[in-house]
């Protein structure tokens, strides 16, 4: 007879031997492969750099005397990083900064440059060193589009028409030849063009309807150069939007008449932008830590990014009632986690990243994607050493962030046609916060290959997922998976990286369904073909 003693001893052996079982949750997805709806614009991948911190300075300009590898000045291994992701477009040089720039300040010779002070980040002193040359150097080395933001509130349409002319006159014309005589002759090519940075802020401290007319003004004298993007809501002010495009959108409003009928139909915004940070909840002066924080934080950040839903969705209604043809696109033109600063330089904006950023970053672009009629660009903020960056430097050592990773993962959603997707999951709950703890965003490629990204926020429970697809006979899935155990978790320099994207195991395909599990707190991208 075996003892009750016994009987207990072998049941806490087996226990203490034998691997966890993970907490789940069960969601069925259905993905509508013949309903393919609008491109997935592959700027919504663009990037935003200011001079800031060590964003520009370290991060991209090392300058041509530097032992750092460099091409004349610019980081060879930085280049090389944003080349693999393919990089679409750089939004620059602010920000903020952008209006308090003047841009004759950072033309000619680099030595006689004037050293000027950044009022907009810590007065800290700006070489120059990084101007206009430069940056259109630095688009080209990664393959890039510039995206050149214009001064409104300490400049002038008189400063931005000349910077235009500048870089985009023919080499025979007055600009033309000074540009040459600096260094360039050919042309560039500028395709975007922002008026203005949170005009309702640093950018000018304007109402809506006064920067609406700011705004009618400086198009007058853009309209030849590039795609014009309006000035930001600030994050939710659905007014702004609203006032901005029943002032600003046509050249005449449309109950104005006029024998111009033709020039009074033509929208004259591409697109309207909006702002928003991610925050551990909504207080812009309480700041998560960047590591070390807990499971409240993560919920209450994990809320704030699904806010970015809400937020595209009612300036989509209002873009719906002015612009019913779906001619105008948003500009997500700042968008990032943004965790608590270096007392000792707060204006560096420099923070570390972990898992969290991975999946703020996965719920972000989803969330674009799904949105892709109306989302036709969206800016990281910001690409090197500040915020939520793609890429982490120090002096001669380089480190690709969680969200570099995740961008990498996303790679083949860039171009592909967005689909149609249905799902079922649970909550997400933790002290009050109750989300959706699984976003998903699917797109077919031309040849047919479907990708789907899935990010699964919950912390403690693992998704057990049936997809089914609707017109596309599944032969082969293969998945990569971004996650780790600690919800901080993250590498140092040198260090091997936790969260580089590994193969997803235990995926089946089974008559056209596939099932998989996605670890708790990960982000997974499968293809299928
Ligand atoms: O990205 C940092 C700052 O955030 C930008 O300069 C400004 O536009 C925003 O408030």
């Amino acid at each position: 007879m075996i003892s009750s003693y016994k009987i207990l001893v072998a049941l806490v052996a087996c226990a203490v031997g034998a691997p966890a079982v993970a907490a789940s949750y069960n969601a069925t997805i259905a993905i509508h492969a013949d309903r393919a709806g609008a491109e997935i614009n592959p700027d919504i991948y663009g990037q935003f750099v200011e001079h800031l911190g060590r964003g520009v300075y370290e991060g991209i300009w090392v300058g041509p005397d530097s032992p750092i590898p460099n091409t004349r000045g610019i980081r060879k291994d930085v280049v090389a990083a944003l080349r693999k992701i393919k990089i679409p477009l750089v939004r620059w040089p602010g920000g903020c900064f952008a209006e308090t720039y003047h841009w004759r300040d950072a033309i000619g010779p680099r030595e006689s440059r004037a050293r000027g002070v950044n009022t907009a980040w810590g007065d800290e002193v700006e070489s120059n060193h990084f101007g206009t040359h430069e940056f259109m150097d630095f688009v080209e080395q990664i393959g890039a589009k510039p995206f050149i933001s214009v001064n409104v509130a300490s400049g002038s349409p008189a400063e931005a028409q000349a910077w235009m002319q500048y870089m985009t006159g023919p080499a025979t014309s007055g600009p033309g030849q000074e540009r040459a005589k600096n260094g360039r002759t050919e042309p560039w090519k500028v395709p975007f063009i922002g008026i203005g940075n949170e005009t309702w802020g640093c950018g000018g401290n304007m109402t809506a309807e006064f920067y609406s007319d700011v705004y009618r003004q400086y198009v007058s004298v853009l309209k030849p150069y590039g795609t014009l993007i309006a000035s930001d809501a600030n994050s939710d002010d659905y007014e702004w939007t609203e006032k901005l495009l029943t002032r600003a959108l046509y050249r005449h409003p449309p109950d104005t008449p006029t024998s111009l009928a033709y020039i009074s139909k033509q929208p004259q915004i591409s697109m309207v932008s909006v702002h928003f940070y991610t925050f551990a909840g909504n207080d812009w002066g309480k700041k998560s830590p960047a590591i070390g924080f807990g499971e409240s934080d993560w919920a209450r950040a994990m809320e704030r990014t699904w806010k970015t839903d809400e937020m595209i969705q009612r300036h989509s209604d209002i873009l719906d009632r002015h612009d019913p043809a779906g001619k105008v696109g948003i500009s997500f033109s700042e968008w990032g986690a943004w965790w608590a600063t270096d007392p000792k330089r707060p204006s560096n904006l420099y923070q570390a990243q972990t898992l969290r950023d991975a999946i703020i970053a996965g719920l972000t672009l989803n969330i674009f994607q799904n949105h892709a009629a109306r989302v036709r660009m969206a800016n990281l903020a910001q690409m090197v050493n500040v915020l939520q960056a793609l890429i982490l430097t120090d002096k001669e050592k380089i480190q690709l962030t969680p969200t570099y990773h995740v961008f990498d993962l996303y790679q083949s959603h860039q171009g592909a046609l967005s689909l149609p997707v249905e799902l079922d999951a649970p909550d997400y709950a933790h002290e009050g916060v109750a989300i959706p703890a699984l976003s998903v965003s699917a797109s077919r490629r031309p040849n047919g290959q479907v990708t789907v990204s899935l990010v699964n926020l919950d912390p403690t429970r693992e998704a057990r997922v049936a997809m089914s697809l609707e017109g596309l006979k599944i032969r082969k899935a293969a998945g990569r998976v971004i996650t780790a155990d600690a919800m901080d978790a993250r590498a140092g320099f040198g260090e091997s990286d936790p969260l580089a994207p590994v193969p997803l195991d235990r995926i089946t395909t089974r008559s056209g369904a596939v099932s998989l599990t996605a670890p708790a707190k990960s982000v997974v991208v499968l293809d299928l073909e």
